[in-house]
């Protein structure tokens, strides 16, 4: 595999992301048989997981997005969460699943289902590829679907991004210090 140069250690190959989702999908095909399932994504990382797990799913849904921003060019959550864009079609008495990259601190997906919420949707569950672990987190949120349980490291590749780069890495990697400085 080739590795970009400037990632330090790859956490998950391209191979064990594609597993996971072929079993998420397994999962949420039997669990949402209302045949009113929309998943909803955050922009931007969460498109690239939405765009892999709705090909693996055997019923049929309708996907949407969400605009949210909390992370500047640093590693760190600024705080506060804007959301940019809401959804355009109903969710009136829908199922709706969110698909997030990653769950941190928690700020970005209370947000987004506080948004949706004003929606009216039957039901609300959250699916995240990574759950990142935190001892002090600052909005405990039930997670539904967990894709792997990762360090408190900021990482980077499938949709994730440092500065807006290495979104369209096929793996989830650790970049090297000299990148920040
Ligand atoms: P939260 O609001 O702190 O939970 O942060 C969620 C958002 O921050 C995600 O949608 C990501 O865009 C970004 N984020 C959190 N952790 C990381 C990371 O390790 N790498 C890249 N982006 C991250
Ligand atoms: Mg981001």
């Amino acid at each position: 595999m080739d590795i970009h140069p400037d990632i330090k250690e790859v956490l998950i190959t391209k191979e064990e992301i594609q597993k996971k989702i072929d079993e998420l999908a397994k999962q949420i095909s039997r669990d949402y048989q209302s045949g009113e399932l929309v998943l909803v994504s955050i922009l931007k990382g969460g498109v690239i997981f939405l765009a892999d797990l709705s090909r693996k799913l055997t019923i049929d849904h309708s996907f949407d997005m969400v605009g949210a921003m909390s992370y500047g060019s640093s590693t760190t959550s600024s705080g506060n969460v804007i959301i940019t864009k809401d959804i355009d079609i109903e969710v009136t008495g829908k199922d709706v699943l969110l698909i997030e990259d990653i769950y941190d601190t928690g700020r970005t997906l209370r947000a987004v289902r506080d948004l949706i919420m004003l929606h009216s949707p039957r039901q609300i569950d959250i699916c995240v590829l990574l759950y990142k672990e935190k001892k002090n987190r600052a909005v405990e949120l039930p997670i539904k679907y967990i894709g792997f349980h990762i360090p408190d490291v900021f990482v980077v590749g499938y949709g994730l991004d440092y500065s807006e780069k290495y979104r369209n890495l096929e793996y989830i990697g650790v970049l090297k210090e000299s990148v920040y400085s």
